[in-house]
C-alpha cells in the first residue's frame, strides 16, 4: 500500500483523478485540508479542520469496470459502521452510503469512476469523517451533522482512526469484491434505518417519493408507491 499525506489540496478525489496514471492501486491519499472538498448531488464537504479525515482510496482491482465497484461505497459505510459501533455509538446508513449517528451526518462518501475514453483507469473512492468537529461549526452547515468527538465526549486520534479504517476496509475487500452486495447485505440491512418509511430520493434532476420497501442483492432500493415498485440504481435520500 502506498500512502501520499498532502498538507493541502482542493480535494483529494480530484488530486487522485488527476493523477491516476501514476498512482498505483490501493494508493491512500490524505489531506490535512481540503480547499474544496467535493460532495455527492454537486454540494461541497466543508473542512472542519485537520484534526478530521479526509482521504481517497484509489483503487485499479480489474482493466474493465465491474458493476460490483457500485457498491464500494456500501462497502465502506458498513466498515466505518463497524468502527463506529467500536465507540459505543449506533450508526445508521442512508442509502446508498449515508454514515448518519443520532440522525445526523457523521460521514460523506463519494466515489468517482475514472475512464479515458472507453477505457477504465480506476476508482477514486472518497470519505471524510467528522472527528474533531467544533459545536459552532457544525451549526453553520445547513444540515444536521455531527462528529466522532462530540458523540463521545473524547478527542479522537485522526492517526488511528485512520489505520483503524485503512486496515479494515483491505481486510474484507478481495471477499466483497468476488461476493458482491450480498456479503454486507444483512448488516446493511440491519442498520438501514430509512427502511418502511416514506422517503423521497433525488435521482439526477428528478425527484421520487414513495415508501422505502426493501434493498435488493445488489443494494438498489425498491421504493412502493401506489401499490407499484421502482427500483432505484442511483440517487440520494433527501
Ligand atoms: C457527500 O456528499 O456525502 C460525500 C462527501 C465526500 C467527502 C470526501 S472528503 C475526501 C474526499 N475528497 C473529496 O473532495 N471528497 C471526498
Amino acid at each position: 500500500m502506498n500512502n501520499i499525506f498532502l498538507e493541502e489540496i482542493d480535494s483529494t478525489n480530484r488530486y487522485a483523478k488527476s493523477n491516476i496514471e501514476k498512482l498505483k492501486d490501493r494508493t491512500i491519499v490524505q489531506a490535512a485540508r481540503q480547499t474544496a472538498g467535493r460532495g455527492r448531488l454537486q454540494r461541497c464537504w466543508v473542512d472542519l479542520g485537520g484534526d478530521n479525515l479526509f482521504l481517497t482510496f484509489v483503487l485499479k482491482p480489474s482493466q474493465t469496470f465491474q458493476e460490483v465497484y457500485s457498491n464500494l461505497t456500501q462497502y465502506l459505510s458498513v466498515i466505518l459502521c463497524k468502527i463506529l459501533e467500536k465507540y459505543d455509538l449506533q450508526p445508521q446508513i442512508k442509502w446508498p452510503n449515508d454514515v448518519l449517528v443520532d440522525g445526523k451526518k457523521i460521514a460523506g462518501i463519494l466515489s468517482e469512476t475514472v475512464m479515458q475514453g472507453n477505457a477504465f483507469k480506476g476508482l477514486v473512492l472518497g470519505i471524510g469523517v467528522n472527528l474533531n468537529a467544533d459545536e459552532k461549526e457544525l451549526e453553520k452547515i445547513d444540515r444536521p451533522v455531527t462528529s466522532l468527538n462530540l458523540q463521545t465526549g473524547k478527542s479522537i486520534n485522526l492517526k488511528e482512526f485512520k489505520d483503524m479504517l485503512v486496515n479494515d476496509f483491505f481486510e474484507n475487500y478481495e471477499l466483497f469484491l468476488k461476493e458482491g452486495f450480498s456479503y454486507i447485505k444483512e448488516y446493511y440491512i440491519n442498520h438501514a434505518g430509512f427502511l418502511e418509511k416514506e422517503i423521497c430520493v433525488q435521482i439526477l434532476n428528478e425527484k421520487k417519493s414513495g415508501m422505502a420497501k426493501s434493498i435488493t442483492d445488489k443494494g438498489e432500493l425498491v421504493l412502493e408507491k401506489d401499490n407499484k415498485d421502482l427500483v432505484l440504481t442511483i440517487g440520494d435520500i433527501l
